[in-house]
């Protein structure tokens, strides 16, 4: 049965105070929809459709960057949960499958448990996600008999015996496509908050004849983010949650707590990790590579046995060889460092390949841009570069080449060959201590 996922994102999100849509704001180095994304992209859906609204235009740019195929729709006035559901049915036109309705605030939902939602679906005609709320407060309450979701009723229009209930509705919602538009056309918003809730849909089922039931999730998974306080706690969860995955799976982390992961973040058997080491989002680690502390590390590949830091920056496409070693105050950018290669000090490798097997000295900078544009550097196999090598670009080194210190490489260098390209220097005899003694008599005249 095919599947299509509806994520609601029109809201505006006071609360989180800022003038991003909150859905944008990240968890991980992903936006919170994105999370959401991620976990429906387990069921494949064929069509995926956010609703937007408030930051519309902020939101469908971040979309087409993150998921281009998702199509999305506007809510112009948020007129309630129903409404917006709503208007994602012309997007669904001609799909024929179940839809699932998620929330884009709402990012630790899994995969297992949309797939439960699927799997009950079989037995029954709407889905309803419910948990039981530590604290049920604001939450819908959902009115069970045995298996059957005879209706939701918000808490706002919730009798005292309803708000004692503890089973809470998450938002998400299963149901058949067409199932869902034909009863969402029936909703009216003759209610507390003047509302059209997509929670009056088990109610409208029942009276249809059709059934509805709801399925649990820990409440930890139906965690909606509405403040800034709430998105540092979700970070905080998340983070707690990869560490221990990150254990589990056999990579050393000599203090987990310090360590950031991003949501794609991954990392071979026997890899270390030390402290206070950053992944941004894009970053492979294979077995037995070490970060050593204080890294940062984003877009980039780190090769098995590999070394980086401490202190080393690792940029988006960084791709370092199996062995490959990148030390203190390195920053590595679009550069593919090869086997056993090493740029252990103080070094810019930006727009680059570095052969297997060479030495790159402290101090040495790709000189990579020109004002306008950028220009590659290749350096050969076991090639030698001088400590403070400005290699200008575009500029290539050839295998088991040498430079000398201090040169400034602006033409290519022959394998083999060693370039020495700076002022040659001269000694001038006593002229150190002749200069000393003028400029003393200097400041001391000056002084008198
Ligand atoms: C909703 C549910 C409530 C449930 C709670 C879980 C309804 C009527 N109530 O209440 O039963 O316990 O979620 O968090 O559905 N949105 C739009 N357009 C709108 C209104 C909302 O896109 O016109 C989006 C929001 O951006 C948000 C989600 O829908 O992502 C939920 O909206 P919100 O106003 O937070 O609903 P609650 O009042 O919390």
């Amino acid at each position: 049965m095919p599947t299509a996922l509806v994520i609601l994102a029109a809201g505006q999100g006071t609360r989180m105070n800022s003038e991003m849509p909150k859905v944008l704001h990240r968890i991980a180095g992903a936006p919170l929809i994105a999370h959401a994304m991620r976990a429906g992209a387990a069921v494949a859906p064929e069509r995926v459709v956010v609703v937007t609204g408030h930051g519309a235009e902020q939101v469908e740019a971040a979309m087409a960057a993150f998921d281009a195929s998702a199509i999305c729709v506007r809510q112009t006035e948020q007129l309630g949960t129903g409404h917006a559901v709503l208007q994602a049915a012309p997007a669904l036109d001609g799909f024929a499958g179940d839809v699932i309705v998620l929330y884009g605030d709402t990012p630790f939902i899994r995969p297992e448990t949309l797939g439960a939602m699927l799997a009950a679906r079989r037995s029954h005609d709407i889905v309803v996600l419910g948990f039981e709320a530590a604290e049920p407060g604001g939450y819908g309450r959902l009115l069970m008999e045995d298996d059957r979701l005879v209706r939701i009723v918000e808490a706002k229009d919730a009798t005292p015996e309803q708000l004692a209930i503890s089973f809470c509705n998450s938002g998400l919602l299963a149901a058949d496509a067409a199932t869902l538009t034909g009863l969402l056309k029936k909703v009216e918003n003759d209610n507390a908050a003047g509302e059209y809730y997509l929670t009056d849909i088990p109610a409208l089922a029942a009276a249809a004849g059709l059934s509805a039931t709801a399925i649990r999730a820990a409440e930890r998974e139906t965690l909606g983010i509405d403040t800034r306080a709430a998105l540092a706690r979700a970070e905080a969860l998340f983070q707690a949650a990869r560490r221990a995955e990150m254990l589990e799976t056999g990579v050393a982390l000599t203090a987990p707590e310090t360590v950031f992961f991003a949501y794609d973040t991954e990392i071979g058997r026997d890899a270390e990790v030390e402290p206070n080491v950053v992944f941004g989002p894009g970053v492979t680690v294979e077995s037995g590579a070490r970060i050593r502390a204080f890294s940062h590390l984003e877009g980039a590949h780190v090769g098995a046995g590999a070394t980086v830091g401490p202190y080393a920056r690792l940029r988006p496409g960084a791709e370092l060889g199996n062995g490959a070693r990148v030390g203190n105050f390195v920053e590595v950018k679009e550069a593919r460092i090869g086997e056993g290669a090493k740029v252990n000090h103080l070094s810019y490798i930006g727009d680059a390949t570095l052969g297997e097997g060479s030495n790159i000295g402290a101090g040495t900078i790709t000189c990579n841009y020109d004002g306008v544009m950028k220009h590659e550097t290749q350096i050969g196999a076991r090639a030698f570069i001088g400590s403070n090598t400005m290699l200008v670009a575009p500029v290539t080194v050839g295998e088991e080449a040498m430079t000398a210190s201090g040169s400034v490489i602006t033409e290519d260098v022959p394998a083999g060959a060693l370039a020495l390209a700076r002022g040659k220097q001269v000694n001038k005899p006593g002229l150190a201590t002749k200069l000393m003694a003028r400029l003393r008599a200097i400041k001391a005249g000056k002084k008198g």
